[in-house]
C-alpha cells in the first residue's frame, strides 16, 4: 500500500522515500515524440557521422537555446535538430536510447509518436525512417520487457495534400502503426484541416489521436473529437475554459494525455504550481502524464511526476490513478493491459 503520508511530507527523508517509490513505480507513456527524445550529446554524435552543421559548438550553447516562451519557438529547434537523423540506425539508436530511458525508469509499456514528413521532406525515405523506429521497438520488446504501439503523426502547418502523400506511404507498413496523430504548430491549423485523411486512417484500420487544446483553444478539442473521431486528446487542458467540454470529457471518459513539463515550458501555464492536471483528475477526467520531448523540457516520465509532487503536492494515491488512467488509455491488447495492471498491484 502506499506510505502512510497522504502528501510529500515535509523531512528530506520522507521526500527520499516518496521519490524512491516513485523511481520504480511501473508506468506507462501515451504522449512522446521520439524525435523529442533526442538528447544534445547524441545530437553532436549524428552531427559528425552524417556531416551535418549545427548552429552550436556544444552541449553548453544547445541547452542555452532551449528558452521557448511558445510552441513555435521550440518546433524551429526541434526541425532543425532533426536533420541529424539520416540512415536507418540513426532512427534505431535515437530510438533505443529513449527505450533504455524507459527501462530505468520502470516505463513497461509505451506508445511513441513519429514525424515522417519532417524526414521525407529532407529526402530521407519513409521506410528509413519507419525500419529503424520499428527495429528498436521490437527489441525493446524482446530484450527490455517493454511493449509498444507506434503512431504516425502528421504535420498540421503543411497541407492536407502533403499528409495524403504521407498516409500513402504508410500504407506498405500498416502492420507497424496503431495509428496516426497531428502535431506541430496548433494555432490557425484546426483540426478539421485534416478531417478527410483521418477518415482515411480509420478506413486503414488506424486509432486517431491529435493534439489539440495545447495552445488551441477548446473549440480544438471539440473538432478534434468530432471531426477526427479520436480515441485520446493530446495535451487537451484548455478544455478547462469549456464546461460543456468537461462534461463531455468526464462522460465519454476520452483520455487527456497532459506533459507538466513541456506546458510549463512553453508557457501554456507560467510556473508548474497553476498547472490543471490535478483538477483534471479530481473533477472524473481520464488525464495521463506523459514528457512530451523530454530532452528539451526538463525530464522523462519520473521527472513529470516529480515536478508534480513538488509544485502540487501531489499525493501517491494521485500517482496511482494516473499510472491506472495511462493503463486504460493505452492502445494494447486487453492481456497486456492486464499484465500492466498487474505489474501496478503488485508494487503498490
Ligand atoms: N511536436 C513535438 N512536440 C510538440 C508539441 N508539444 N506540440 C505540438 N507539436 C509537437
Ligand atoms: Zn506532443
Amino acid at each position: 500500500m502506499p506510505h502512510s503520508t497522504s502528501h510529500l511530507d515535509t523531512s528530506p527523508k520522507a521526500d527520499l522515500v516518496l521519490l524512491s517509490w516513485l523511481a520504480q513505480l511501473p508506468k506507462v507513456e501515451l504522449h512522446l515524440h521520439l524525435e523529442g527524445s533526442l538528447e544534445p550529446q547524441m545530437l553532436f554524435d549524428l552531427a559528425v557521422r552524417n556531416q551535418v552543421t549545427l548552429p552550436y559548438q556544444n552541449v553548453k550553447e544547445v541547452k542555452q537555446a532551449f528558452q521557448f516562451t511558445q510552441l513555435q519557438d521550440f518546433l524551429d529547434i526541434y526541425y532543425q535538430a532533426a536533420t541529424v537523423l539520416v540512415t536507418e540506425q540513426d532512427f534505431y539508436d535515437l530510438t533505443w536510447a529513449y527505450l533504455l530511458k524507459c527501462k530505468e525508469q520502470n516505463v513497461l509499456h509505451v506508445e511513441p509518436f513519429f514525424d515522417p514528413q519532417t524526414h521525407t521532406e529532407r529526402g530521407i525515405s519513409f521506410a528509413t525512417v519507419i525500419n529503424g523506429i520499428d527495429r528498436a521497438l521490437e527489441d525493446s520488446e524482446e530484450k527490455l520487457g517493454i511493449s509498444s504501439e507506434l503512431i504516425m503523426c502528421f504535420l498540421r502547418h503543411l497541407d492536407e495534400e502533403s499528409a495524403f502523400a504521407t498516409l500513402i506511404l504508410a500504407m506498405d507498413h500498416l502492420d507497424k502503426l496503431k495509428g496516426v496523430g497531428l502535431d506541430s504548430s496548433e494555432l490557425g491549423h484546426p483540426p478539421e484541416k485534416f478531417s478527410r485523411v483521418f477518415a482515411k486512417a480509420r478506413e486503414l484500420g488506424l486509432l486517431t489521436v491529435a493534439h489539440a487544446g495545447e495552445e488551441g483553444p477548446a473549440d480544438y478539442i471539440w473538432t478534434a473529437i468530432n471531426d477526427l473521431k479520436v480515441s485520446r486528446v493530446d495535451h487537451g487542458v484548455n478544455a478547462i475554459h469549456d464546461p460543456a467540454l468537461i462534461k463531455y470529457l468526464q462522460e465519454s471518459q476520452i483520455p487527456l494525455t497532459v506533459c507538466p513539463l513541456s506546458n510549463t515550458k512553453l508557457k501554456v501555464f507560467d510556473d508548474m504550481n497553476q498547472h490543471n492536471i490535478l483538477d483534471l483528475l479530481s473533477l472524473g477526467i481520464c488525464v495521463t502524464v506523459n514528457s512530451d520531448d523530454p530532452s528539451y523540457f526538463g525530464g522523462y516520465m519520473t521527472e513529470n511526476f516529480e515536478a508534480l509532487i513538488v509544485s502540487l503536492d501531489m499525493t501517491q494515491e494521485q500517482m496511482i490513478k494516473l499510472v491506472e488512467n495511462s493503463i486504460t488509455a493505452s492502445f494494447c491488447c486487453q492481456q497486456r493491459k492486464q499484465q500492466l495492471s498487474s505489474a501496478l498491484r503488485d508494487y503498490i
